[in-house]
């Protein structure tokens, strides 16, 4: 048996400033002939404010188009950032975290793929220190226990990588701090977490370290200009795995006409995308 998931990331959705709703658009039409078991949308879905209701309600409807299963979890520009300096000032709350919740559903959650578990874990929560940090915390280890005791590989799913890897990389915004790691790495000890699926830092890049491999789905929508600091694909797409008995492998899916949105061009100066030009696309 075979069990394909296609992960989508960082579809930065809006109606006001549509920028990336026809990529978005392209992407779901190839999912929906192609009919994966489950599409897995890690975070960054809305724009880029995490209290603008009305990016957020477009983007869940644009969602909506998918006719195949699929679940979601949030990112930074969803329900505000982790970490000692949040993006534009707006840190990750109860109140962010609740209002995404009412629109997509549980920020954390299992499914079964075959012998494989896939565990969605809000990443912007480990280290925050928010009532919901425990509780996910004690959810993750009870699913991870489940999945030890039927020896089940597990892949992980979340908006920010753990880590970065390689020469003279550090560890900053591009990914989970580092107390939120070790936090993370606590959960799910007790596992054999064979795959680490993210997104956030809008590029394509693969590696098994230590008998894990970790993917970094690229952006729908955007990439940033100039060369990567991390030698990643710079890069719109997204990413196809197929979970076989206990191996995994995955792709780049690029289906053609999408167009690789540079996000300086986008904003035209502006701080952030919230104050581009505007761009509407209707609902
Ligand atoms: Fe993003
Ligand atoms: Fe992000």
């Amino acid at each position: 048996m075979t069990f394909r998931v296609v992960q989508l990331s960082d579809t930065h959705l809006s109606g006001e400033r549509g920028y990336g709703v026809r990529n978005f658009d392209i992407v779901v039409g190839d999912v929906n002939d192609a009919r994966p078991d489950l599409v897995v949308a890690t975070g960054d879905l809305a724009l880029d404010q995490p209290d603008n209701r009305g990016d957020r309600a477009f983007a869940r409807a644009r969602f909506g188009r998918l006719s195949v299963p699929w679940r979601a979890l949030p990112g930074n520009h969803d329900i505000g950032d982790d970490g000692p300096d949040p993006w534009m000032g707006e840190p990750v709350t109860e109140a962010r975290r609740s209002a995404w919740c009412e629109t997509w559903g549980p920020d954390w959650w299992a499914v079964d793929a075959g012998q494989w578990v896939l565990i969605g874990l809000n990443s912007l929560l480990f280290g925050s220190g928010l009532a919901a940090e425990a509780e996910q915390s004690s959810w993750a280890a009870g699913a991870a226990a489940a999945a030890a005791g039927e020896r089940r590989p597990v892949a992980v799913f979340l908006h920010k990588p753990p880590w970065v890897w390689g020469g003279g990389e550090e560890r900053d915004q591009k990914t989970m701090t580092a107390a939120g790691w070790a936090a993370l790495q606590e959960c799910v000890a007790a596992a054999d977490v064979r795959l680490f699926a993210s997104g956030h830092v809008h590029q394509f890049r693969a590696a098994v370290l230590d008998g894990a491999a970790s993917v970094w789905a690229p952006s729908t929508c955007f990439i940033s200009p100039g060369p990567s600091a991390f030698g990643g694909a710079k890069l719109v797409g997204a990413v196809e795995y197929r979970f076989e008995g206990r191996s995994v492998a995955w792709r780049l899916l690029r289906p053609a006409g999408m167009v690789d949105h540079d996000v300086e061009q986008l904003s035209a100066g502006a701080e952030s995308l919230r104050d581009g030009p505007r761009y509407p696309v209707s609902p």
